[in-house]
């Protein structure tokens, strides 16, 4: 029975792993993989030596799982057959206090492509008699904000964002995913019917299709269902609803013509220039302020070290730089006073850590932006 605890393990460490990256629907579905392992091996060997530590990590997941449900209010969306059927979406939905567009350095040109696109039309819709587009594109090199603008977004306009990723479409019934696609839909305008904004997000949008190639036809089916549902979104009744698809892709040369066309709007988040990079660290760097002596730091010397490196990249160095610090700090019982960060601090760090951007990426990004770039 033992490899119910290497089972379990292994599904703990994905849950770990998951949450690190953000993507909290999937690390709730394995901390509670991992905790139903543990408990029942438990069951079975409540005398063990590890029994206690097992115990531990249950009750560790179990908070964990809790505090990640608690940030993603949750909504569910039932099936024609009843409860067994429903699926469960998972909300942003932060009570005001997630990021803000003021949160984020930079971006201006995004931040304005999205205040046109989404902000005023949910504010003044007597404005469009048009209507507006419903769908919106976000493409660049990873970890240059496209899921943190559009988190930000959703908090600008107080929107419930609906994550939709393959876990949330993937049904353990043969052929429903399209009808769970068809739901997910149906719901969301159901809640921009009673005028909440909503956002129907899709991170990695390369990807979401690709998970049911293995199944005969359905990556087709879903794929097909999709984009119909957008095409629905045009339909009479529903034009005015305050209610939008954001995708977000690093490789939208993956996404066939008729994807791309149904997102009407296409914009560039770019990797961050000098000026930007060095924005970056005097956001990061003024939060250590409080804490370090940071006057001395060379922040333009920063920023000419690290071209091709992504705004998460800087974060991370910066995070880097204050685990360093506070190893330090732990290592001499905290003796010494306010410890002085100096640019050599930095400079260590960066030299340890490779930047994450690609310079050929960034021209087919270039290339791909002037065929299909659209604001
Ligand atoms: N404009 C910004 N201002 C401040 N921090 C930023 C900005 N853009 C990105 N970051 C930092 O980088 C991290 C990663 O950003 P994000 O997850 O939005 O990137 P992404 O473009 O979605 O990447 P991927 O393509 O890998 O999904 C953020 O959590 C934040 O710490
Ligand atoms: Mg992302």
């Amino acid at each position: 029975m033992y490899y119910l605890v290497e089972k379990a393990t292994e599904y703990a460490n994905l849950a770990v792993a998951a949450d690190r990256k953000g993507d909290y629907e999937k690390a709730i579905k394995y901390y509670r993989a991992a905790i139903d392992l543990f408990s029942k091996y438990l069951k079975l060997y409540p005398d063990n030596s590890m029994a206690d530590f097992y115990r531990g990590l249950i009750r560790k997941y179990r908070v964990r799982v809790r505090t990640l449900e608690q940030t993603l209010n949750r909504v569910s969306i039932g099936g024609d057959r009843g409860r067994s059927e429903e699926i469960e979406l998972y909300v942003f939905n932060r009570g005001g206090n997630g990021p803000r567009f003021k949160d984020l350095v930079d971006l201006d040109d995004v931040k304005r492509a999205l205040r046109r696109a989404v902000i005023y039309p949910i504010r003044s819709p007597h404005l469009y008699p048009l209507g507006w587009p419903r769908g919106i594109l976000l493409f660049g090199p990873p970890g240059c904000g496209k899921t943190l603008i559009s988190i930000a977004l959703a908090n600008e306009v107080g929107a419930i964002m609906i994550n939709i990723s393959p876990a949330t479409i993937m049904s353990k019934w043969l052929g429903e995913a399209e009808k769970n696609v068809a739901r997910i839909f149906k719901k969301a305008r159901e809640m921009a019917s009673k005028n909440r904004p909503v956002i129907l997000f899709i991170d990695e949008v390369d990807a979401l299709f690709q998970e049911y190639s293995d199944e005969i036809g359905g990556e087709k089916r879903v794929r097909n269902q999709f984009l119909m549902e957008m095409d629905g979104l045009k339909a009479k009744e529903d034009y005015k609803l305050p209610l939008f698809v954001i995708g977000a892709t690093n490789k939208p040369w993956k996404l066939d013509i008729g994807f791309i066309r149904r997102f009407d709007k296409r914009i560039y988040v770019p990797p961050p220039d000098r000026e930007v990079r060095k924005k970056l660290f005097e956001h990061y760097i003024s939060r250590l302020s409080k804490t370090y002596d940071v006057s001395g730091v060379d922040i333009e010397r920063l920023a000419d070290m690290t071209e091709n490196y992504s705004s998460d990249d800087i974060f991370k160095i910066v995070r880097e730089v204050q685990s360093n610090l506070a190893e330090e700090y732990n290592e001499k019982n905290g003796d010494g006073g306010r410890r002085v960060i100096s640019t050599e601090d930095f400079i260590e760090v960066i030299k340890m850590r490779k930047p994450s951007i690609d310079p050929q990426m960034i021209e087919n990004y270039r290339v791909w932006n002037e065929k299909y770039g659209a604001q």
